[in-house]
């Protein structure tokens, strides 16, 4: 039984992770998908936001649950007796800094390995600061995100308007 975490800040979550959450389920035993608080990122939605959208979206995925951390990922890891960290690596450009961040997890504690998956083609351009900036000047994002974060946004916008 192998049990694994995806980090993310997942502000929101989109369509790409979901595709690199759908591949991790096949693999390993049981995934956790672990929201970062990431003030620095001084994110849209609240941890307890991001919790719920992720819950709702992943509630059919049998060995998938949805936790939050705001302190180092290896520790996280450690107390839940996890040892593989899943990241996806979407173009070149994310290489420099997951395999920094791999690295520097390695050093912190040598038990965890990460592991990295490629998000089908398709949603190679994908990011969440895009989702908010194209949904801020009222496009259409309903392709990139699931069902229930374009519904979590509309509401979220409407409330800010
Ligand atoms: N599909 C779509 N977008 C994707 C994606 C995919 N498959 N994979 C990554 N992204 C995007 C995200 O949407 C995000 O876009 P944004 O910058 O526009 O918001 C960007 O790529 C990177 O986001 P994410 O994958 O959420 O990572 P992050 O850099 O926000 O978070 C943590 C990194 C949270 C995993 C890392 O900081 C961490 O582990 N923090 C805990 C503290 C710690 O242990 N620090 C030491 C680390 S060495």
């Amino acid at each position: 039984m192998i049990k694994a975490v995806y980090p993310g800040t997942f502000d929101p979550l989109t369509k790409g992770h979901l595709d690199v959450i759908n591949r991790a389920r096949k693999l390993f035993s049981k995934i956790t998908i672990l929201v970062a608080h990431h003030n620095e990122k001084n994110p849209l939605f609240t941890v307890v936001e991001r919790k719920k959208m992720l819950a709702d979206s992943v509630k059919r995925m049998k060995n998938v649950n949805v936790d939050s951390y705001d302190g180092l990922l290896v520790d996280y890891a450690k107390k839940n007796n996890i040892r593989v960290v899943i990241r996806g690596l979407r173009a070149i450009s994310d290489f420099e800094y997951e395999f920094q961040m791999a690295l520097m997890n390695r050093k912190i504690s040598p038990d965890v390995e990460t592991v990295f998956l490629v998000p089908d083609e398709s949603f190679t351009y994908l990011s969440s600061s895009l989702i908010k900036e194209i949904i801020s000047v009222g496009g259409d994002i309903s392709h990139f995100v699931p069902r229930v974060v374009n519904k979590y946004l509309k509401e979220k916008l409407k409330k800010e308007s």
